[in-house]
C-alpha cells in the first residue's frame, strides 16, 4: 500500500530539512515539500511526523541469533531478534554465520539462512564465517559469495574453537582479494588469551571480573596489527570488529594511513559500559562478559573521539544473547555455588533492541555526535561498507525503510518490557531519551504507534554489490 509521510524532520548521513516523503511498493518514490494526499494513489496511508524525525532504517552490520558457542546456543531466535531490531529502529541486520570447525561451509550457510528466511520480520544477510580453509572449503566460499554474500568472517581468536590459523588467515585474504569480498575480523591474540587464562586461574582468580585480565588492551592491539600485516601483503579490504580500546584503534589507524583499506567497528557496550560492570557483587558481573571486554572507563571518551572523527565507521551490537540463570551461571565459579570460572561463561551482551536509543541518548543528547554522524555510523555506512545499496538513505529509488523517531519520547529500558528472548537486560532501568514511533521496511509499516505490527517471514535478504 503506498504511503505518505508529511512533515517530517528528514535526517541523513549528510542532509537535514523537512519533507514528505512518498513510497509506492518497496521503495521511494517521491520526496518533496506538501506532496499533496488527494494527488496520491487512492489507497494512501498517510502518517504525520510533524515533530519527528524521519531516519533511514538503522542497520547493525554484526549481530548473532543463531550461534552454537562455548557449550550452548544463542537465546534469541530470528523470530524474537528480528522483532526486537524493529522496535529499536533497526531495518537490517548482518548476522555471522559460525560455522564450527568440522562443518561445511554451504552446509552452515543454508542452516543459518534457512533460520532467517521466511521467520524474520526485518531484512537481513550475512557474513559468511571462515573457521578452515581448504581446497573444499575455498569451493564452497566461492559459490557462497557467488549467492551475494559479499563479506567473510575470521575469529583470530576463540582457540581451538572458531579460530583459524595463520596459513588459513592468509589464504582467507587472497580469496577475497581475488573476489572483491570484504574481510570483517575478531582480532585479539589467541595464544595470549589462553596462556593469560591459564595463569589466572592458577592462581585462584575465577570471577567475572578476571575476564578482562586475560584479555588485556594490548592482546586486542597485537590482534588487529596482526590482521593488518595479513592484509597489506594481500591487498585485502578488512573490517575490524568490535574494537574496545584506543590501543587496538590505532594499531588500524596506523596500517590505514600506510595504505591498507580497513574499516573499524566499535559495539555500543564498549560505548556505553565499562569493567566497572564485571565486578558487581556475586556473580551479576557474568551479565557484562563479552569479548573484547569492557575496558577501564579511561576507555569511554576515546571511543566516542574515535567515532565522533570518523576513524570508526560504525557503531553495531554484536548482540549474542545469553541468558543469565541458564546459561551465564555455566561460569559461576565453585565459592557462589557453580562449577565452572570465567572462561567457560557464554560470551556475549543482548543488545540489538538498544543499540539505537542508546546511541542517541548518550551520543545525539550529549552533543558527542550530531544527528548526521548518528545517521552516518548507526546506518549508512555499513550499507556503503557492505554493499547494500538499497539501505541507509533516504531518496528516490532507496528502499523504504525508514524511522520516524520521537526524541520527544522519555522511558527506561528493561528486562521486562524488552523483545529480546534473555531474561536479563545489561542496561535495566536506563533512561532513554527518544524512541521510534514508526517503522517501515521496504514501505511496510511494521512498528505504528510504538506497536508491533509486522508480518512474520516479511524480511528478505538483502541484495549485495
Ligand atoms: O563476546 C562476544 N563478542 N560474543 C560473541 C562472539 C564474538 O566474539 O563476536
Ligand atoms: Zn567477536
Ligand atoms: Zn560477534
Amino acid at each position: 500500500m503506498p504511503l505518505l509521510i508529511k512533515n517530517g524532520r528528514i535526517i541523513t548521513a549528510t542532509d537535514d530539512y523537512v519533507a514528505d516523503i512518498y513510497c509506492d511498493g518497496e521503495t521511494i518514490t517521491r520526496i518533496g515539500t506538501s506532496i499533496d494526499p488527494w494527488l496520491c494513489a487512492p489507497n494512501t496511508t498517510t502518517i504525520d511526523a510533524a515533530g519527528k524525525y524521519v531516519f533511514p532504517g538503522f542497520i547493525d552490520p554484526h549481530v548473532h541469533v543463531y550461534l552454537p558457542f562455548m557449550g550452548t546456543y544463542a537465546k534469541d531466535t530470528w523470530e524474537t531478534a528480528s522483532k526486537a531490531a524493529l522496535f529499536g529502529g533497526t531495518t537490517t541486520l548482518i548476522e555471522m554465520i559460525c560455522p564450527g570447525k568440522a562443518d561445511e561451509p554451504m552446509a552452515a550457510f543454508e542452516t543459518w539462512l534457512s533460520k532467517a528466511q521466511g521467520v524474520s520480520a526485518c531484512d537481513f544477510t550475512f557474513h559468511m564465517g571462515v573457521t578452515r580453509f581448504d581446497a573444499l572449503a575455498e569451493k564452497q566460499l566461492r559459490e557462497i559469495a557467488a549467492r551475494g554474500i559479499r563479506s567473510l568472517k575470521v575469529f583470530l581468536a576463540y582457540k581451538g574453537a572458531l579460530g583459524v590459523d595463520d596459513r588459513e588467515l592468509y589464504h582467507t585474504l587472497k580469496l577475497a582479494k581475488e573476489l572483491g569480498l570484504i574481510v570483517t575480523a575478531h582480532c585479539e591474540n589467541e595464544t595470549l588469551v589462553a596462556e593469560k587464562q591459564v595463569e589466572l586461574l592458577a592462581a585462584g582468580k575465577v570471577d567475572p571480573r578476571y575476564h578482562e585480565p586475560s584479555r588485556p588492551v594490548r592482546v586486542e592491539a597485537s590482534g588487529v596489527q596482526h590482521l593488518m600485516t595479513f592484509a597489506e601483503l594481500t591487498g585485502a579490504e578488512v573490517y575490524v570488529v568490535h574494537t574496545s580500546c584506543d590501543e587496538a584503534v590505532r594499531e588500524a589507524v596506523a596500517a590505514i594511513e600506510r595504505g591498507v583499506k580497513a574499516h573499524v567497528e566499535v559495539v555500543l557496550p564498549h560505548l556505553v559500559l565499562d569493567q566497572s560492570y564485571t565486578e558487581k557483587p556475586g556473580f551479576e558481573g557474568a551479565k557484562y562478559v563479552m569479548s573484547p571486554p569492557l575496558r577501564d572507563k579511561s576507555q569511554l571518551p576515546k571511543m566516542w573521539n574515535h567515532l565522533a572523527s570518523g576513524v570508526v565507521s560504525t557503531v553495531a551490537t554484536d548482540h549474542a544473547p545469553f541468558d543469565f540463570e541458564a546459561q551465564k551461571t555455566m561460569g559461576k565459579p565453585a565459592h557462589l555455588g557453580g562449577k565452572g570460572n570465567f572462561t567457560t561463561i557464554p560470551n556475549g551482551i543482548p543488545s540489538v533492541e538498544d543499540r539505537v536509543n542508546l546511541l542517541y541518548t548518550h551520543g545525539v543528547c550529549t552533543g558527542r555526535l550530531t544527528l548526521n554522524q548518528f545517521v552516518a555510523c548507526a546506518s549508512t555506512n555499513a550499507a556503503t561498507i557492505f554493499g547494500m545499496r538499497g539501505k541507509g538513505r533516504i531518496a528516490v529509488g532507496a528502499d523504504a525503510d525508514l524511522v520516524i523517531y520521537d526524541p520527544a519520547y522519555r522511558g527506561t529500558i528493561s528486562a521486562k518490557s524488552h523483545s529480546m528472548a534473555t531474561d536479563y537486560s545489561a542496561f535495566e532501568g536506563w533512561e532513554i531519551k527518544g524512541k521510534p514511533s514508526t517503522v517501515t521496511v521496504r514501505g511496510q509499516v511494521v512498528v505504528r504507534d510504538m506497536q508491533f505490527v509486522a508480518e512474520r517471514g516479511h524480511g528478505r535478504l538483502t541484495p549485495r554489490q
